[in-house]
């Protein structure tokens, strides 16, 4: 297994486009042309594909948050694709999304938020170092990795 994240080019966007969770996960992830059309009128957001060597499995996108002194990082979607979940992945790109967060200066925090039933994800954040804020935002609970800057 060799993953990496990808930017989305012409390319590769419609089959990012085309990928989908399983039916029963639909209420816990925007969809990917939704999240792509985000990603083209609010540019701050980075949106990018998670490869297994030439497969794409997934899909995650984050974007900064400036609150004057304190800048954060928020994870706004993650998703691996139906048929591609259970295998390591998403630890995998998650891993690998908090290096590139981490490696750059000048934040404070990764944010990410997920429905309160969608125990798979707080026990995947959890265990990557996400703590629970007690805040709830849009339905969702708010939860955070404090950066030394
Ligand atoms: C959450 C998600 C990204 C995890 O991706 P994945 O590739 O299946 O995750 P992994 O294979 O790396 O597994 C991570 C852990 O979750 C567990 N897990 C994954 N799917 C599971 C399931 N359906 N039921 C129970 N446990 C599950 C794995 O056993 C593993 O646990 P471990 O590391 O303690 O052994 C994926 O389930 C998904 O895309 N869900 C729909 C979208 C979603 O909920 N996104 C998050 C919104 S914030």
């Amino acid at each position: 297994m060799t993953i990496t994240l990808c930017e989305i080019t012409r390319d590769n966007w419609k089959e990012c486009a085309r990928m989908r969770v399983e039916p029963d996960q639909v209420r816990f992830v925007a969809s990917n042309p939704f999240s792509l059309a985000q990603s083209k009128y609010e540019p701050e957001c980075v949106p990018l594909a998670v490869y297994d060597d030439e497969q794409m499995v997934g899909f995650v996108m984050y974007r900064t948050e400036d609150y004057g002194l304190a800048k954060v990082w928020f994870i706004d979607r993650v998703m691996i694709g139906e048929g591609h979940q259970k295998k390591g992945y998403g630890r995998a790109a998650m891993t690998l999304l908090l290096e590139r967060l981490r490696s750059q200066k000048g934040y404070n925090a990764i944010l990410i938020s997920f429905v309160p039933e969608n125990s798979v994800a707080q026990k995947l954040y959890s265990s990557l170092g996400f703590k629970d804020t007690g805040e709830i935002e849009d339905g969702e609970l708010v939860y955070r990795i404090g950066l030394t800057g």
